[in-house]
């Protein structure tokens, strides 16, 4: 029988990028706690998905050349398949471009329009195109964007604007009455005092200045501000306000949102806002979650820290990239990653315990038992503490996991295999093994273990799924349910186990550190490489020695009026003063050129460029986009050949 509905939800990512480490981890959390719910009975909906429009996303695939939908297509198959090696089992994944959302955003935004709550008006402010934020003189940290700390650009539009205000009073009291509305009860706090409470000014809802976004179906001049887009995805995916809206009904309101604590403001702020003025009722809770540091602070792509899950996935598998996450950094708070910690905490908690557990069990009933699983017929009174805690550890990772304590959900699981491992060194079957008496004893204790195992296989099922198929495989045990595991008798006596295959191969812990090391210093940005013209077609030695290169100096150089590309520069060829007009205005102030030396095309046909004369042509380098540098070929006397 279902516990009832529970929808739980993570940020819709930005593709941008592919995603690192850091988003991964919301992802995972989101994961253990939907399998979780799923396992103990609740009926349950698990929604992740992208948020593809906006103006960083159009610059980028401006920059590459391609549609914004080509370009977030292909970063979100790859977000898809960073979610298949990770193991999650999402039931839907929404994508802002999807046609169902656009629609339902603007059946939202005209309905809030029609009632008043958004009116026209003009926005004059300071944009952050990276985090989509406007932002006031006084919020800035020393002039750049208090999220990022890039540079924020001044922006005046004409604009659409929600009365956030109207509302702001209302949210307040359902804060306060509602404790468990934003968690962890710190960042309720920070939310409070840093933004409600000193006023809240309308929200600038609409954009003119890129159209990479839903249209306003009634002014298309506009596009909706991609938050109100992106927030409005965890009930249009429910199918509100669509035709089949069964999901809605059945899910809504969501029990919890999990997000990153830098986009706790929009979670707790605009979205409640947004659904007070739809009448509709708020989600239970918002929940967030720290940042995953690495050494040196937070992932950014030019310190070349960024860790990417796949290289850890591909080297380790997925389930110790998913214990690490779930494990290492207490919810809620910031954590950290390294390589050295994680490679250590696989060999001690996954290889020793857990791994060392299930192997020494199964390797026992092959060899005393030929792999046949013994009833419990000689019970003693030692088996009692490992019984007792073996009973609880669900009941107690559950009680954990009601309150979002995912590691130590964890901890409680890990108690019963450390538990099971202090059994074997207690009971010593390899003792009992020696005495003919004992045979039944012998069978007891491993029936114990495997009892046991079982139970952390159950559990483990939401973390670790992938291991705890692997357990079940090799006890051959098929009793897996959450009832199944309220008392200890679930294995069938004379069920023959599985071959023993080690879960977990120790790591060679310096080995293993040097190769990501290399990986690493791999992955740092290069020199930026440009797109290379196609190289011209051979020619030969003669065709080259046509061309006759020398040395000169530039004497003088002024503009070139009315041309704004081009300078006009006397230089010295050996005695010899000639005019060249180059294309060089850009990247050159006359000053600049006035005593350089530079390499010449000394016999090229004079030609008239806007009716001044030039009289040869400087040789540059240039990546056709930015720069554009003279050759240098040093202070060599004027009229020197260059071969
Ligand atoms: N598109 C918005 C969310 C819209 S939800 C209606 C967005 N996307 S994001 O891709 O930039 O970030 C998604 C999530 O990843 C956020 O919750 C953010 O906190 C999280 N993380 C990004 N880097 C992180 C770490 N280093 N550590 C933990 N979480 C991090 O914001």
């Amino acid at each position: 029988m279902s516990k009832g509905s529970y929808y739980i939800t993570t940020p819709i990512y930005y593709p941008s990028a592919k995603l690192h480490i850091g988003n991964t981890y919301t992802t995972v959390a989101a994961d253990a706690i939907a399998r979780f719910k799923k396992l103990t009975g609740y009926d349950t909906f698990f929604l992740t998905g992208t948020d593809e429009h906006g103006q960083k996303i159009q610059r980028l695939a401006e920059a590459k050349g391609v549609t914004p939908k080509k370009y977030v297509d292909e970063i979100v198959a790859d977000i898809k398949d960073l979610w298949k090696i990770m193991n999650i089992d999402y039931d839907k994944f929404i994508r802002t471009t999807d046609d169902y959302h656009i629609e339902t955003v603007q059946k939202i935004f005209k309905k809030l329009y029609d009632q008043g709550d958004i009116y026209k008006s003009e926005y004059e402010g300071l944009y952050c195109t990276p985090c989509e934020s406007f932002w006031t003189e006084t919020q800035l940290v020393d002039g750049k964007c208090p999220d990022c700390g890039r540079p924020v650009e001044k922006t005046k539009e004409e604009a659409y604007f929600f009365k956030m205000s109207k509302y702001a009073d209302r949210l307040i009291e359902h804060i306060e009455t509602h404790p468990e509305f934003i968690q962890p009860e710190s960042r309720k706090n920070e939310m409070l005092n840093n933004f409600l409470r000193p006023g809240l000014q309308d929200l600038c809802v609409s954009r003119t200045s890129f159209d990479w976004g839903v249209p306003v179906t009634f002014d298309d001049k506009h596009v909706i501000y991609v938050w109100i887009d992106a927030l409005s995805n965890y009930i249009t995916a429910l199918g509100y306000n669509q035709e089949n809206d069964e999901l809605y009904n059945k899910y809504w309101p969501a029990n919890v949102h999990l997000v990153g604590k830098d986009i706790l403001r929009f979670h707790t702020i605009y979205w409640p806002i947004m659904l007070m003025a739809l009448d509709i009722p708020l989600p239970k809770q918002v929940f967030g979650h720290g940042w995953l540091l690495v050494d040196g602070g937070k992932m950014s792509k030019s310190k070349g820290n960024v860790v990417d899950p796949t290289v850890l996935v591909e080297h380790f598998g997925t389930d110790p990239v998913r214990y690490y996450l779930l494990h290492e950094i207490p919810f809620g708070q910031d954590g950290l990653y390294t390589s050295e910690i994680f490679i250590k905490k696989t060999n001690s908690d996954l290889a020793n315990d857990l791994g060392n557990l299930v192997n020494r069990t199964i390797a026992m009933i092959n060899k005393y038992f030929d792999g046949t699983i013994q009833a419990p017929t000689a019970k003693e009174e030692i088996d009692e503490d490992l019984i007792k805690i073996a009973l609880e550890a669900p009941t107690k990772a559950e009680k954990r996991m009601d309150e979002l304590k995912i590691p130590e959900a964890l901890d409680e699981i890990w108690a019963l295999v450390r538990r099971s491992n202090k059994y074997i060194d207690e009971t010593m079957p390899w003792v009992l093994a020696k005495d003919e008496t004992k045979k039944e004893r012998l069978g007891t204790v491993l029936y114990n273990l495997v009892e046991s195992l079982r139970i952390v296989s159950v559990v483990l099922s939401a973390f670790l799924p992938e291991t705890s198929q692997k357990i079940k495989k090799q006890l051959n045990v098929d009793l897996a349910s959450w009832d199944s595991i309220a008392s200890f008798d679930g294995t069938k006596a004379g069920t023959k186990v599985g071959e023993g295959e080690v879960i977990f191969p120790r790591i060679d812990v310096e080995k293993k550190l040097e190769e990501l090391a290399k990986l690493q210093e791999e992955q740092k940005p290069k020199e930026e490489k440009i797109e290379m013209e196609p190289i011209k077609p051979e020619i030969t030695i003669e065709d080259f020695d046509k061309i006759d290169l020398r040395v000169a100096k530039v004497l003088e150089c002024e503009p070139v009026k009315k041309a704004k590309k081009l300078l006009k520069l006397k230089v010295d060829l050996g005695g010899e003063i000639r005019q060249v007009v180059s294309g060089i205005a850009k990247y050159y102030k006359p000053e600049e050129m006035v005593g350089k030396y530079i390499v010449l095309v000394a016999n090229l046909k004079p030609v008239k460029l806007m009716g001044e004369l030039s009289q040869g042509m400087i040789l540059a380098a240039s990546d056709n986009k930015e720069s554009l540098i003279a050759v240098n070929p040093g202070e060599l006397p004027t009229g020197s050949k260059v071969k």
